[in-house]
């Protein structure tokens, strides 16, 4: 495996695996995608969810375990309304159309981000997912929704903070692997490899922590045209890359 659920480079210094066990995607450009053919941008996020459904199944294709996709930010919000209400829907339907299929192929749903602000009917089912695909092991999907890095791991400080406000946790107590399991990705071994489709080259505040020793790939592929195709040139790019977590090449001097 290319990594496990522990974080720090120690636990994985040295493992170079060819296929990532966890590969993390920003799906992005999907209104460039849309735009170019006069379409509204829903259209391109309705597109987008067709490719994440060919992108789980060429992952599960190549051998990867977990893919995690970015697929609404905290900042989003300040989008204009039809398009917050449209990536709301595609959500909601995506969950009832294919949570039947998911849980009978062994995939684990999990989505990561703050359940505040969002509407109750969209919280149930997203609770509903979650409690589904408990028992499956096979695959593992996380979907990141209302997701911010920062605002991820702040909740994790303040979880933290509560348990010693509390009496129940050292602040000697609270070192990298402690820290891992206050977040939203906690049963989730870090990415081996972040893609960011559409020839953007930022992090966009996904996956801050969990993604300190990721390889980065950008695609110039628009994510409602991406593919197996697309998928396994990034495989590619990353089995390609030496990983050293810091330390040196094996064999230096
Ligand atoms: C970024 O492209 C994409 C998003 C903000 C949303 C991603 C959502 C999906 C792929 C579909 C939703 C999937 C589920 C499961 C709900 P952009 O709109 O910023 O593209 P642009 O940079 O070309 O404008």
């Amino acid at each position: 495996m290319a990594s496990q659920p522990v974080s720090g480079p120690a636990a994985r210094q040295g493992a170079s695996d060819a296929i990532p066990a966890h590969v993390a995607i920003i799906m992005d450009g999907n209104g460039r995608w849309a735009k170019s053919r006069g379409l509204p941008r829903a259209a391109g996020h309705e597109r987008g969810v067709e490719a994440l459904r060919r992108t789980v199944e060429a992952a599960r294709e190549i051998g990867i375990r977990y893919v995690t996709v970015f697929s609404f930010s905290t900042e989003n919000w300040r989008r204009p309304t039809s398009e917050v209400s449209a990536l709301f829907g595609l959500l909601k339907a995506y969950i009832r159309r294919d949570l039947a299929r998911l849980k009978r192929e062994g995939v684990r749903v999990r989505i990561a981000g703050t359940r505040d602000n969002l509407p109750e009917d969209i919280a149930k089912l997203v609770d509903e997912a979650e409690r589904e695909t408990i028992d499956n092991s096979q695959f593992h999907l996380t979907v990141a929704f209302n997701y911010g890095g920062r605002e991820e791991i702040v909740r994790a400080a303040q979880n933290l903070a509560a348990r010693v406000a509390a009496g129940d946790l050292q602040p000697s107590e609270i070192t990298e692997e402690k820290f891992s399991t206050a977040l939203d990705t906690r049963d989730l071994p870090d990415p081996d490899l972040l893609i960011r489709t559409s020839g953007e080259h930022r992090i966009s505040n996904f996956l801050l922590w969990q993604c300190a020793y990721a390889e980065l790939v950008f695609s110039d592929v628009l994510w409602p045209d991406f593919d197996e195709t697309a998928l396994r040139a990034a495989v590619t790019e990353f089995a390609g890359r030496e990983r050293r977590y810091g330390a040196v090449t094996a064999g230096a001097s």
